[in-house]
Order: C-alpha cells, then sequence, then structure tokens
C-alpha cells in the first residue's frame, strides 16, 4: 500500500480507496501533493505541486529564485518563521528564545502493521491489514527531530498520522505547538462541518461555509468537552448525507484540543488538528521524546454517511477493546433519575427485582454509594462503600443483584476529590489549584492531580478492590467539572499538566481494563462532555447526554452518529415529565429513540403502570432480538432533525438480509399531505424483504419508491390509530427467504 519512488523523493500511500501523496521540496521540507480518492500509481507526481508564485511580494526561499515560496506551496509539516504565514504544525522554541525551525527530510522507513503509540491510545490491526511510513524530518541547526507516522488499512478509506518530536540535540528546546494533523488543500470551496452544543444538548450538527481567515474549534477545558467535539468535516457544498465529497478527521485524545481549518488569500486550506497550544508548553531536555495524539482521516465521496461508516467501522474493528468487538452489550437499568441520592438497600432490592422482571440485564448502582455521600457535597475520593446506605456492604449488593439474574455495575467518578472528604484531610496535595489564588467552584469539587503516578495508583487501588468485591461487570466512569487553575504540585512545568493530566487518566483506565478486560467501561463526564476516540478506546460506549428527553436525544443522537457508532452512545429510556425538559412523550417514542444505541432504562420500574411494565418488557424482547444489527450493522441518516419536522435513520446488516428503520414526528401538522414517503438506503436491490412481517417489497422499491406512511403519521386524522405529537414508528425489514434473487 506504500509506493515509494526513492529518486524523486515521493511517496504515495494508497489502499484503492484513498491516495495520500506527498514529497520532498528543494528546500528539503516536505510537500503535499494530493489526498483524496484512490488515484493509479504513476512514478511521478510533482506536478501537483504548483510552484508558480504569482505575487512580488511573496518570500522566497532561495535567493533570486522567486518561483518557490512557502507561502504558496501544500506542505506536510509546515513550520512557523520561515516565510510561510499560516499556521504551522509545529513551533519549537530554543534556549536562546528562537522559534525557528526548519524540519527537512531525513530517512524513511516503512513498518508491517503499526506501533503502538507509548502513553496513548490509538488505532491498531493485524499486521496485514495495516502498512505504516515513518519519516523522519530534522531541524539540522538545533538536531530536535520530528518523527511523521503515517498508517493506511487495507480495508477502509482511513489514514492515521501521529508526530513524535525527539531532541538529539544539546540544549533544551521547548514544544509551544504540535498538530497531529495539517492537510493542505488546494482549493476552499469547502464547508465546515463540526458537532458542538452545551451540556444537555451536545454534538449538535453546525454547518458553516469556509472563508478566508481561520475557522476553529477546539477546549481549553481540561476535557474534549460537551461544547466542541474533536470531529471536523469539510464537505463540498452539493454534498448530501448519500453523495459528494467529504474529508472527516477525527483526533484520538481526549484533553485540550484545536481542530481548525485556515483560508489564505489564495483560497488554499490548511486543515490542522493537535493538542491545544493554549496553554501547552512541553519541555524536552536533550534525549528526551514527546509523543502527540494519533489523528484520523478519512475520505469519502460517498456522501457524510458513507463518512460516517468509514469512520464507525474504524472504531469498531480497530480502536476499542477487543474483549467487547464482537460482544453484545447488556440492557442496563440506572438509578440516577429514579433515587438520585436517596437509597438503601431495601429501596434498591425492589428496583432490582421489579427490573429482572422485565427483562433488564444489568443493574447499574450510580452516584451516591460510597463515603457518606447524601447530595453533591461530599465524599469524592472516599471510595469505600457507605454503610449506612448498604449495611450488607457492596459485595453482598452485587450477590443480591446476580441471584436475581442481572449483572451488576457501579459509578465511579475517580478524578475528582470533595473539599469535605476524609482523602483530602490525608492528602490536600493530590487536588490541583492555584496556591496563591482563589480557586474557582464546579459542582462543589476539586480536580485530583491526576499527573501525579501516586494518585492513579491510589485510585487502582481503590477500584480494583471494589472490582474485585464486588465482582463487578461494569463501571460508568463520570467526570463532572472542566479544569480551572491548572496547577499541579507533581509537575516541574506547568505548561505541561493538561496533557500529563490526561496520560495520567489513560494510565489508570490502561492498567484496570488490561486487568479486568471483561469489564465492560461507559465514560461519561456530565453526560457527553468527553465522548471522543481516546475514551473509546478504553471505554466501548459513552453516556451521550444527561438530556435523556427522546425529542432532544434526536438531535443529539443524530449528531453523534456523524463521527461515532451506535454501538458507542448510551441511550436509556427514561421517566416522564422529562427531568431535563419536564416535557412528557409516549413510551413507545422514547423507546424507538433509544433503541437506536446501546439501550436501557433510566427510571423506577416500581412506578411503572401493568401496561407500561408489558410495553417495556416488549421492548426490551425487541431491543435483544435486534441487538447485533444495531450495534454491528451500517447506520444511514435519513432524514435531519436539524432540516425539518421529521427525523429518520435506519441500520441494515452487512449481508443485507436485515434492516431496522426508525421514523420520528416530535410535532404533528396539520393538513398533511396524505402520502408522506421514506426513501431507504442501503438495502440489496434484488432483495425481497417482508416489511414488519407483512408486505413483500424488492429493495429496488423501498430504496427508489420508499415506505408510506400509515395515516397517523399524517397529522390531525381521524381515522389514525394514533395521534397527537412525538409520533415514532420502528419498521423491521427481513429479507424474504422464500424468494431467491432474480426470481
Ligand atoms: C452526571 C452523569 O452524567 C449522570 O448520569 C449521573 O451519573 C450524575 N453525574 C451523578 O452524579
Amino acid at each position: 500500500m506504500i509506493h515509494i519512488n526513492e529518486a524523486l523523493q515521493q511517496f504515495h500511500l494508497s489502499n484503492g480507496q484513498i491516495s495520500y501523496i506527498f514529497h520532498v521540496m528543494k528546500n528539503g521540507q516536505l510537500g503535499h501533493l494530493y489526498a483524496g480518492k484512490a488515484l493509479r500509481h504513476r512514478e511521478d507526481f510533482t506536478y501537483f505541486q504548483s510552484y508558480e508564485n504569482p505575487a512580488p511580494s511573496t518570500t522566497h526561499v532561495f535567493e533570486k529564485d522567486h518561483s518557490f515560496s512557502l507561502e504558496t506551496v501544500r506542505q506536510e509539516f509546515p513550520v512557523h518563521g520561515k516565510g510561510d504565514f499560516r499556521e504551522a504544525a509545529s513551533i519549537i522554541v530554543d534556549e536562546q528564545g528562537e522559534f525557528v525551525s526548519d524540519f527537512v527530510f531525513d530517512s524513511f522507513e516503512v513498518i508491517k502493521g503499526k506501533p503502538k503509540l507509548k502513553g496513548l491510545p490509538a488505532t491498531f490491526a493485524e499486521k496485514e491489514k495495516v502498512d505504516t511510513l515513518k519519516i523522519t524530518l530534522v531541524d539540522r541547526e538545533s538536531s530536535v527531530v520530528a518523527d511523521l507516522t503515517y498508517s493506511i488499512f487495507t480495508d477502509l478509506p482511513v489514514l492515521t498520522r501521529s508526530v513524535k518530536v525527539s531532541n538529539n540535540g544539546h540544549q533544551p528546546a521547548k514544544i509551544e505547538r504540535l498538530m497531529s494533523t495539517t492537510l493542505d488543500l488546494p482549493d476552499a470551496d469547502y464547508e465546515m462541518l463540526h458537532l458542538s452544543g452545551a451540556w444537555g444538548r451536545e454534538r449538535h450538527v453546525k454547518v458553516r461555509k469556509l472563508e478566508q481567515g481561520i475557522q476553529s474549534i477546539g477546549s481549553l477545558r481540561g476535557a474534549s468537552s460537551h461544547q466542541h467535539n474533536p470531529f471536523l468535516v469539510l464537505q463540498r457544498e452539493d454534498t448530501t448525507e448519500h453523495q459528494g465529497e467529504a474529508f472527516g478527521w477525527q483526533l484520538v485524545y481526549s484533553g485540550n484540543f484545536l481542530a481548525q481549518a485556515e483560508v489564505d488569500h489564495y483560497e488554499t486550506t490548511r486543515v490542522s488538528m493537535g493538542i491545544q497550544p493554549t496553554g501547552f508548553q512541553w519541555l524536552l531536555q536533550p534525549g528526551e521524546s514527546f509523543q502527540a495524539p494519533e489523528s484520523v482521516l478519512s475520505y469519502t465521496n460517498e456522501g457524510l454517511n458513507g463518512l460516517s461508516q468509514s469512520l464507525h467501522d474504524l472504531q469498531r474493528k480497530h480502536l476499542i477493546n477487543p474483549s467487547w468487538m464482537e460482544k453484545e452489550r447488556p440492557v442496563l437499568i440506572n438509578n440516577w433519575e429514579a433515587t438520585y441520592f436517596d437509597f438503601n438497600e431495601e429501596k434498591l432490592d425492589e428496583f432490582v427485582t421489579e427490573a429482572s422482571k422485565l427483562g433488564v440485564e444489568l443493574f447499574v448502582l450510580d452516584d451516591g454509594w460510597f463515603g457518606n455521600r447524601n447530595d453533591d457535597t461530599t465524599s469524592l475520593g472516599d471510595w469505600f462503600v457507605d454503610e449506612s446506605k448498604l449495611p450488607r456492604g457492596i459485595g453482598e449488593l452485587s450477590k443480591s443483584v446476580k441471584a436475581k439474574g442481572l449483572q451488576f455495575g457501579l459509578w465511579f467518578e475517580p478524578e475528582m476529590i470533595s473539599p469535605e472528604s476524609n482523602l483530602i484531610k490525608k492528602h490536600p496535595d493530590w487536588v490541583i489549584g492555584s496556591l496563591k489564588r482563589a480557586n474557582t467552584f464546579g459542582r462543589n469539587q476539586r480536580v485530583l492531580d491526576f499527573a501525579n503516578p501516586e494518585v492513579v495508583s491510589y485510585l487502582y487501588e481503590r477500584m480494583s478492590s471494589i472490582i474485585e468485591e464486588a465482582d463487578l461487570d461494569y463501571i460508568k466512569w463520570d467526570m463532572n467539572r472542566y479544569i480551572t487553575e491548572p496547577y499541579a504540585a507533581s509537575v516541574e512545568n506547568q505548561g505541561e499538566f493538561f496533557h500529563r493530566y490526561i496520560t495520567g487518566v489513560y494510565e489508570l483506565y490502561d492498567r484496570l481494563t488490561s486487568n479486568y478486560p471483561n469489564v465492560l467501561f461507559e465514560s461519561c463526564a456530565g453526560g457527553g462532555g468527553r465522548f471522543d476516540l481516546g475514551m473509546m478506546y478504553y471505554a466501548p460506549q459513552a453516556w451521550t447526554s444527561d438530556d435523556t428527553d427522546a425529542a432532544e436525544r434526536l438531535k443529539i443522537q443524530y449528531g453523534t452518529s456523524l463521527g461515532y457508532p451506535l454501538s458507542s452512545m448510551g441511550s436509556h429510556v427514561s421517566a416522564v415529565p422529562n427531568h431535563q425538559t419536564l416535557r412528557s412523550t409516549p413510551l413507545k417514542f422514547r423507546g424507538d429513540v433509544a433503541y437506536f444505541g446501546t439501550f436501557g432504562y433510566e427510571l423506577d420500574p416500581s412506578q411503572l403502570q401493568e401496561e407500561e411494565k408489558e410495553e417495556v418488557k416488549d421492548q426490551i424482547r425487541f431491543f435483544t432480538k435486534h441487538r447485533s444489527l444495531i450495534q454491528q450493522g451500517d447506520f444511514y441518516r435519513l432524514k435531519s432533525p436539524f432540516r425539518g419536522l421529521a427525523t429518520a435513520w435506519m441500520v441494515v446488516s452487512e449481508d443485507k438480509t436485515k434492516a431496522l428503520v426508525g421514523w420520528y414526528q416530535p410535532m404533528n401538522q396539520p393538513n398533511p399531505s396524505a402520502h408522506r414517503i421514506l426513501k431507504l438506503k442501503g438495502l440489496n436491490e434484488g432483495f425481497e424483504y417482508k416489511v414488519n412481517g407483512r408486505n413483500n417489497h424488492f429493495g429496488d422499491e423501498l430504496m427508489e419508491r420508499g415506505l408510506t406512511l400509515p395515516t397517523e403519521f399524517n397529522g390531525a386524522n381521524p381515522g389514525a390509530e394514533r395521534g397527537g405529537a412525538f409520533q415514532s414508528l420502528v419498521y423491521e425489514l427481513e429479507r424474504n427467504k422464500a424468494k431467491k434473487m432474480n426470481d
């Protein structure tokens, strides 16, 4: 998959789906030639780069040679201060304070397979499924070296890149900026799509046209954040869900990040993504190295669904904990919205007994089981069971849950400490914060210094002992406040703090998941504040949002699906009126939305009416019947909640014999059309499908003509079985086995 023309110093990575081409320019730096749909290999692609220099005012590299300017060429690892005035991939400062570096080609190495990234999560694959090209660049003046590592997968239109900087010189150097990816595109006719929002409305789809200047998203919060997600798309203006070109980037990282598109005065676009440079400064002593996180680049000409499907496959096959790649995720019930902090053994016993009758598979005991925690002001850090609530201890509670046929899971918030806790009395120096200034508050809690290995070890000891005592099947790992006053006593250079913090978090995750590979981790950060590939490497699912309102969830889950698979999205049916919006929606609507995720409940089962209990049992039967299709199938977005009244999506099995279609109409309209149809996608044209076990339709009919909506979807229709707002339908499609293709 890697073609190298040594004479011309050109590199072409291609897997038949995408091509990525670059070369060494005449100043020794790397020039970018092409990224996009796969191209036939040829010996020389140099003509893809234009070395003409239109303006007399432009800088030029060589004396009297006005044709070669870093201001106008497309580059692979652009540097700062050498005449390219766009933002650079790296800024490294030497002991004299000089910001300039000049990374030139030194050597390359082709590696079968994909080496691990030390201390960082990253994608992986068997040796025969991925090839790696390592390019070593050197700044000859300082002997600082940059290794760019590109990996291309055989089975996906995906290329990853990571960067390692090593100080091989004799003077210290400071990294001020190090982007994991930079891609210079030859034009700016793109729209930038990103997933942004806030607590309770995470990952809404935002689209804007690129304009000259920098358009960026990022986080300075110590986590990837509710506000912006480390995911960026450039799409053509005519790209839709189903057709057209798009590039998508993701960062395998959970800390502060930056993702930006810079359009210059010649309408070319530079995309950069990496650790957020604000607040970052890494000191490299001679002999030391710094590894930046991995970035993922995917290209499609099959619209946003095509792009998402490649990213979903990458994450499901090459990122998540292998123990969970094939395993079905349990239907869970979480007590948070049912009890909040107010529970005891009797209450939980009734809760679990009722849940087991409904067919739930896993009980998750949320916040409040430890220390003396009856509200959110105390006890974080004191990970010892609260015997006033659970006098028989956590092990006995677990046994009684398991005796009722359910698995058992627990909530932790390992990174936090309450000012009112025993831990803070013992280890006041373990807390992040300014020693000189007043510290900012956030949910009555402070953040532990995860850069300190002693802190990580303490948490490992506490969590592993509870995992063993309670024989845990699942852990919900929460993180409920962002980091302010980022000062940590354990860190020598405070510019390193944020990155050291998140690698400490990874270290704890790594130790726990390596030693307890069968414990299912669900990451959470006040809902979806850390929904990223760094977390997903350890925790294959994440709590998508604290907003459990099904109508709101349409937008949140639709947006999240742009970058992340259904198998990663925690989606639960909760009680009504909903606790976040105070809105009441039918149980059917709530179930129909939650099916498209990991599925579970967030309510008190003993409060359900008898007919609701029967409906819940049916929901669980329905979900478990289709679980592997939902978690492993190809997902298609059909109608966007950001564009109209209705939302629709579907999931199709790999062999196209099964599909599930979700169709939602939160608001009814009067006097609608009598014939509303929904065109399906991804089916086999020639297969005949039974729709809801009844009518038979060929795939081409369903995709070209579409399904017709029943009357209840058509507004205030007197003939309808159901009426009112929050209507939904889920169609089951199954290939009619009696019929053969082309019959
Ligand atoms: C925030 C989470 O998102 C909720 O689901 C719940 O676990 C609370 N924290 C508990 O404090």
